[in-house]
C-alpha cells in the first residue's frame, strides 16, 4: 500500500512514469465506529487528481468483463464499494492484475494504461473517481491504436 503523497509525487514527475508503477493501491482514511464505518476522499489529497466526476458500474453479471480501453489524458481512481472484482492493468510493456474487494482503499490509474475489469463478485458495486468529465475523444479503445501511442 502507498498513501496518495507518493503518487502525487510520481504524477508530478512528468508523463515519462506512466507505467504500471504509478498505478497503486492507496489506503484511503477510515473513521472506526460501532454504529458503522466511515470512509471518505477528497481530491488531491486522498487521490493524486481533482475529482471532476464519479461514475459506477452495478448489477454486473457473472463473467462480465468492464474496461477495455485506456484514456489520453484521465486519472482515475477505482474503488470496490462493495464485493470485489479483478483490474487488468496494461502500460503496453507490462502488465498487472489488481484484486479490490475493499472499500477504505482503491487504485489509482494513470493516463495511457491499457485496463480490463473482470471477476466481478456477485452484487459488486464498482465506483471510479474521474478527473474529468466524459470525453469519448481521450479514450483508446483499440488495442493495437493505444500500443502505437505508447511506442511512439
Ligand atoms: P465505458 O467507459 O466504455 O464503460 P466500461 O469501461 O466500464 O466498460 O462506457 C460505457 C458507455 O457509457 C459508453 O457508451 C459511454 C458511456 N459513459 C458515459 O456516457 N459517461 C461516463 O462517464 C462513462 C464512464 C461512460
Amino acid at each position: 500500500m502507498q498513501t496518495a503523497r507518493l503518487a502525487h509525487s510520481d504524477h508530478k514527475a512528468g508523463p515519462a512514469i506512466m507505467t504500471i508503477e504509478s498505478c497503486q493501491v492507496l489506503d484511503l482514511p477510515k473513521i472506526h465506529d460501532p454504529r458503522g464505518n466511515l470512509t471518505f476522499v477528497e481530491g488531491n489529497t486522498h487521490v493524486p487528481f481533482a475529482i471532476e466526476r464519479v461514475y459506477y458500474l452495478y448489477d454486473v453479471p457473472g463473467g462480465s468483463e468492464r474496461g477495455g480501453h485506456a484514456h489520453r489524458q484521465l486519472h482515475q481512481f477505482i474503488i470496490a464499494m462493495s464485493g470485489s472484482f479483478d483490474v487488468l492493468l496494461d502500460d503496453g510493456q507490462d502488465k498487472k492484475r489488481v484484486h479490490l474487494s475493499r472499500s477504505y482503499n482503491g487504485l489509482y490509474v494513470c493516463p495511457m494504461i491499457w485496463r480490463e475489469l473482470d471477476n466481478f463478485s456477485s452484487g459488486s458495486v464498482c465506483m471510479v473517481l474521474a478527473s474529468t468529465k466524459y470525453d469519448e475523444a481521450d479514450y483508446y479503445r483499440d488495442y493495437p491504436t493505444f500500443m502505437r501511442a505508447r511506442w511512439s
